[in-house]
């Protein structure tokens, strides 16, 4: 979900929803608004997206001086309009993002006092407890004060007040909230991006903190009620990374700046005049004395860390074991003893991930973050951020993202290596060579583009679609599927190659579409002997491979795809970026909605 409220001296209302447009890849699934206009507090509502909430604002027109806006991802109650944000409650409207836990006791309270609900979302509770408090006869301040104290979860909130109660109050408590300065005026926005249009001067709240605001006051409190001062600092949100520019979509957009977004990642990481790798001292800190070590994340970043268990087992001899964080938090696992744990994300919010990070700060276990956003949960809380510079990611699935996570964590697994002893000076300059021909090595992938649009016209009839690979291709199998299923919404699935016989070739028919991740490596044949199994029982094979490998599979392939050459860090770079490109070209050829797929979220914050 996405928060944007602004405290102005000119009329909010368009500025609400051009602030809500930078939020929607958030969340799509309702929108609304609410201002003061006068002393009443007037909303409208509308569900789907955005474009939807601004027809009913054509026809039934409000605007004033003080907003909150929301565009929401469904949690508790559908994606209907009396679910929508904000949410009413006497004088009071709300609006939030995350979740309340305990929302059932305190919605029995409130019944049982009297109060009748109007949605069956966990948010309304908000509205209601501030305005019972009001009733009971505390100022608007204290009446939020009061009923914070009350809500456990994680969230952010934006509250305006009807009657003479002229202020913006707005919190965090594990989602984040950013405040933004105008000239007289002041913001409230789930991230930079929502206040680009705005301000670039921002706050980013901590945990915790509370803020009381009017035009031309603002007043932070911390989670005891203490006034705090938190420092003031410029957003690094570029606009012309926000904006779509010449490009159909966002993420084609995204997918063609991963020759930047890559150098961008790399560069930081690396003594250009030496040829060595320069990450600091977190290399040997964290991994020189490591037994193993953890990466948790979720969806896409998953994939990432699940390609760097293959880096860092084989040029590090430092074993690397992966989970989903939502699996991870829940099952007691037994901590590294003396190694850490890294947590891959590129919002840096979701909820799984982050709680995974405090189970092992608990347990004593430093947590290292390979974040995509500095000023995000999890790179706070980290005892060491390795950020990714992917920039703003907008597309819903993501893909320079994923690209920036692989090369910073191949980046990290070098230097585990170097701090292990596991890496010659040679082999170090040929490294670090490697990742810096990337970049263009990508522009060269790129390249492919009409070929695999070609491709993509035959797929959009398929049922399902396989994706094979084997080793530190495995897991790019699987990214390719997760990304076709997003934007598709084609069944796929990603198999482990030397698995397939155990069962998913079954599955294999007539024509059934197999994407096949294989450069030339000394996996290639192995790789290639499972081609020739699902081959013979009438499979349409695609393959994603290098010069090399697309020479030895001759005619066992139906279709290729070229990418260029590399070693065993740069390819499985390379490998996304065809995969990227068959998922977005089939989505485009089917007309789904690429940049906002139906029921994903960009960042999930809740559990
Ligand atoms: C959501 C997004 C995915 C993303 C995952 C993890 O499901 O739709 O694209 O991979 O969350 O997000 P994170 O921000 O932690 O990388």
């Amino acid at each position: 979900c996405g928060i944007v409220a602004i405290a102005g001296t000119e009329t909010v209302a368009n500025r609400l929803v051009d602030g809500l447009k930078r939020l929607e890849y958030r969340g799509y699934d309702s929108a609304g608004i609410a201002v003061r206009a006068g002393p009443r507090v007037e909303r409208r509502r509308a569900q789907g997206k955005i474009v939807n909430l601004e027809a009913v604002m054509a026809e039934a027109p409000i605007d004033g001086l003080m907003g909150i806006a929301h565009t929401r991802w469904a949690t508790h109650g559908q994606p209907n309009e009396i679910n929508a944000h904000p949410h009413m409650s006497g004088k009071v409207a709300i609006v939030h993002n995350g979740i309340i836990e305990n929302f059932r006791e305190l919605r029995d309270e409130l019944q049982a006092d009297g109060r009748s609900f109007e949605s069956e979302t966990d948010s309304e509770v908000i509205a209601q407890l501030i305005d019972k408090n009001m009733n009971d006869g505390m100022d608007a301040v204290d009446a939020f004060e009061a009923a914070l104290k009350k809500l456990s979860g994680a969230f952010a909130i934006a509250a305006i007040f009807a009657d003479d109660t002229d202020l913006l109050i707005g919190a965090r408590k594990g989602s984040p909230l950013v405040l933004g300065y105008g000239e007289g005026e002041m913001f409230l926005g789930s991230d930079a991006i929502a206040l680009a249009p705005f301000t670039r001067d921002v706050t980013y709240l901590e945990e915790g903190d509370w803020v009381v605001l009017t035009p031309d006051s603002h007043d932070i409190r911390n989670v005891n009620g203490e006034r705090v001062n938190r420092p003031r600092v410029q957003s690094a949100v570029n606009e012309s990374l926000i904006e779509r520019g010449e490009y159909d979509h966002f993420m084609l957009k995204e997918i063609h700046e991963q020759p930047e977004s890559l150098a961008r990642s790399i560069l930081p990481y690396i003594d250009q005049a030496t040829q060595t790798l320069n990450l600091g001292d977190v290399a040997d800190k964290m991994f020189a004395g490591a037994d193993r070590a953890v990466a948790i994340a979720c969806g896409t970043a998953y994939y990432a860390a699940h390609t760097a268990k293959y880096w860092f087992e084989q040029k590090a001899r430092l074993a690397l074991e992966t989970d989903i964080a939502s699996e991870f938090r829940y099952r007691n696992p037994v901590l590294p003893q003396t190694g850490p744990a890294m947590f891959v994300s590129q919002s840096g919010e979701t909820a799984d991930t982050l709680a995974a990070l405090r189970y092992c700060r608990q347990n004593g276990t430093p947590a290292v973050a390979i974040v995509n956003v500095p000023e995000s949960s999890i790179a706070r809380e980290a005892a060491a951020i390795v950020p990714t510079h992917a920039g703003p990611e907008i597309g819903v699935a993501s893909t320079k993202a994923f690209t920036a996570q692989l090369s910073v964590l191949a980046v990290l697994a070098l230097n585990a290596a170097k701090a292990r002893g596991h890496l010659l000076p040679g082999e170090e300059v040929q490294a670090v060579k490697s990742l810096l021909a990337l970049p263009r090595k990508v522009t060269e992938a790129l390249e492919a583009q009409d070929g695999i649009r070609a491709i993509a016209e035959t797929l959009t009839q398929s049922r399902d679609v396989l994706f094979l690979g084997r080793g530190r291709y495995f897991p790019l199998a699987l990214e390719g599927a997760l990304k076709l299923k997003e934007v598709s919404y084609i069944h796929a699935e990603g198999y482990a190659a030397g698995e397939l016989k155990h069962g998913p070739i079954a599955l294999i028919e007539k024509d059934v579409p197999v994407v096949v991740i294989a450069p030339m490596d000394e996996l290639f044949e192995k790789t290639i002997s499972n081609v020739e199994e699902i081959r013979a029982r009438g499979a349409r094979v695609i393959l994603i491979s290098d010069p090399a490998g697309i020479k030895a599979a001759g005619n066992r392939a139906d279709h290729v795809i070229p990418m260029p050459e590399g070693d065993e860090i740069s390819l499985p770079v390379l490998a996304a970026v065809p995969l990227q490109l068959l998922a977005y070209h089939v989505a485009v050829a089917k007309g789904t909605d690429v940049d906002q797929p139906r029921n994903l979220a960009k960042s999930v914050t809740v559990e």
